[in-house]
């Protein structure tokens, strides 16, 4: 922790901080017809607000003031799992109406308490990081500023509020897009939407609320204006560009999570993992894989996979909610809801579905798809099967072609194969079935009845061979033409 921050956030009453998040938004730029409000769009698989509520946990915080408003019960339903996941206990304040960030602050306010100062945050504003936070809590007790505000200077500044400053460099006022000059349009230092302010002084502004301006909003930026008018003192810090920038658009939606996967990338790769071309390797918030593994091009692993050391994934697979154990590997696959033991071999061009057990060793070749199914170690399916509600034991050889006919249009029925089986190729099993330990099912064969251990099960027709007949049939037919 920085010196100058333990020195400043003590828990003396007069130094409280509590931070509102301001999330009661449509986020119309988005252009969604889903009710969906825009913090809740995930950037690599956790939604927008998460990487909030984590920053400002990061900074210290231990609560907030959440505002919500359009869409907020998928909102207020994800609480109870964001606060596990990050720490973080909120208050909930309801804006009904979206009538801008100040009524949206006014909303948050009676659920305030001993707090003498209050921090905002927007919720579309996940890459702001803690050590900025932090900076801005140092500034605003060792200054005795009475707001501070986060700037940037950006190269395209378009949409957003600009800081406007007098001679002497102190900000005076922050003036929107849609009510700024052509002269104030051209300046390129913005207004973040993060501030820190004393609360006696957001107390008094909230008071006197207009909204005389081109959106018709309650701005909370007119508080800067104010402020200056009551000669409350104004403090500024400035962080980049690709930190502060604000998430109003999908084309934003898409840098942000270029910029968290690249550090997930970057984390995963200085903790061990080799990752053959991070330009095309795509891994969620909450992956974690072991060291020596080799991540290969054009993977993607998603929710709560977890990879073992030694594994080889990719390329071209797709894996999620899985968990895969040492040495094992999987190309060009695709793995939903596994569990998938050490040494077993996925792919090329493997189907895995939910509820897929593998033990150790046991190798899934192409076009082989397995669902809510345990194969136990050393059994191969190596070719073109589909292997569904199935059990199988130890050593087990699958032939290629062999399906399990596991739905009789009403339920799914279960196949159980013992150990040590040899099952032809092209074998039709029609469930529910029990075929026993040692047995062989002959290629061909329709199996709907149990088989004993240590026998065969041959159902097809026998052959026939007539001889010379293809020379009798041409001649007759050639005869005719
Ligand atoms: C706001 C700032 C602008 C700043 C920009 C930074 C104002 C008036 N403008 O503009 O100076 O440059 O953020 O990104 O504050 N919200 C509510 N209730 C409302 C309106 C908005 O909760 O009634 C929330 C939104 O969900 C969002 C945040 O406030 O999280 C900012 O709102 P948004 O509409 O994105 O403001 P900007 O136009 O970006
Ligand atoms: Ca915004």
């Amino acid at each position: 922790m920085d010196p100058a921050f333990r020195r400043f956030e003590p828990s003396r009453p007069s130094q409280i901080m509590i931070p509102i998040i301001l999330a009661a938004g449509e986020g119309k730029r988005f252009k969604s017809k889903l009710n969906i409000p825009k913090v809740l769009f995930p950037i690599i698989g956790k939604p927008m607000i998460y990487y909030v509520l984590k920053n400002l946990k990061d900074a210290e915080f231990t609560r907030s003031i959440l505002v919500v408003g359009y869409g907020r019960g998928p909102v207020i339903s994800q609480l109870d799992q964001l606060q596990k996941e990050t720490g973080i206990l909120n208050k909930i304040a309801v804006q009904k109406r979206q009538t801008g960030t100040a009524d949206a602050v006014k909303n948050a306010m009676p659920f305030t308490s001993n707090e003498d100062a209050v921090m905002i945050i927007c919720g579309d504003t996940p890459l702001i990081t803690p050590a900025t936070l932090k900076k801005m809590k140092i500034i605003f007790y060792t200054t005795n500023a009475d707001i501070v505000v986060l700037t940037s200077v950006f190269t395209d500044p378009s949409g957003y509020g600009r800081i406007l400053r007098d001679e002497k460099g102190n900000i005076t006022k922050i003036i929107e897009q849609s009510d700024a000059t052509k002269e104030q349009q051209s300046l390129n230092e913005i207004n973040s939407g993060t501030y820190i302010f004393k609360k006696a002084l957001l107390d008094e502004f909230l008071q006197e609320l207009k909204n005389n301006n081109a959106q018709g909003e309650f701005y909370l930026t007119d508080i800067f204006e104010y402020a200056l008018l009551k000669k409350y003192r104004i403090a500024g810090i400035s962080a980049d560009e690709i930190e502060v920038f604000g998430i109003n658009t999908r084309l934003q939606l898409a840098l942000a999570q270029k910029i968290l996967l690249g550090k997930k990338l970057e984390t995963l790769m200085l903790s061990g993992v080799t990752i053959y071309d991070p330009q095309n390797t795509y891994i969620e918030y909450d992956v974690k894989i072991k060291t020596d593994t080799t991540i290969l091009p054009n993977t993607f692993l998603q929710g709560k996979t977890e990879i073992g050391c030694g594994c080889s994934i990719g390329p071209n697979t797709f894996i999620s909610n899985s968990i895969i154990s040492d040495n094992t590997t999987v190309k060009f696959s695709y793995v939903e809801s596994s569990k998938i033991d050490k040494n077993v071999t996925v792919g090329p061009y493997s189907h895995l579905r939910a509820g897929t057990v593998l033990h150790h060793n046991v190798k899934i070749g192409n076009f082989v798809e397995v669902k809510k199914s345990e194969i136990s170690p050393f059994v191969k399916a190596q070719h073109l099967s589909y292997l569904g509600d199935i059990s199988v034991g130890d050593n087990t050889n699958i032939g290629a072609g062999t399906i399990t006919c596991n739905y009789d249009g009403f339920r799914k029925n279960k196949t159980v194969i013992g150990k040590n089986v040899f099952i032809g190729s092209d074998t039709i099993i029609v469930a529910p079935v029990e075929i026993g330990d040692n047995s062989i099912t002959a290629a061909g064969s329709t199996i709907t009845k149990k088989v004993e251990p240590k026998s065969l099960a041959i159902s097809r027709s026998p052959q026939v061979n007539k001889l010379n007949w293809v020379d009798t049939w041409r001649k007759s037919n050639e005869d005719k033409t």
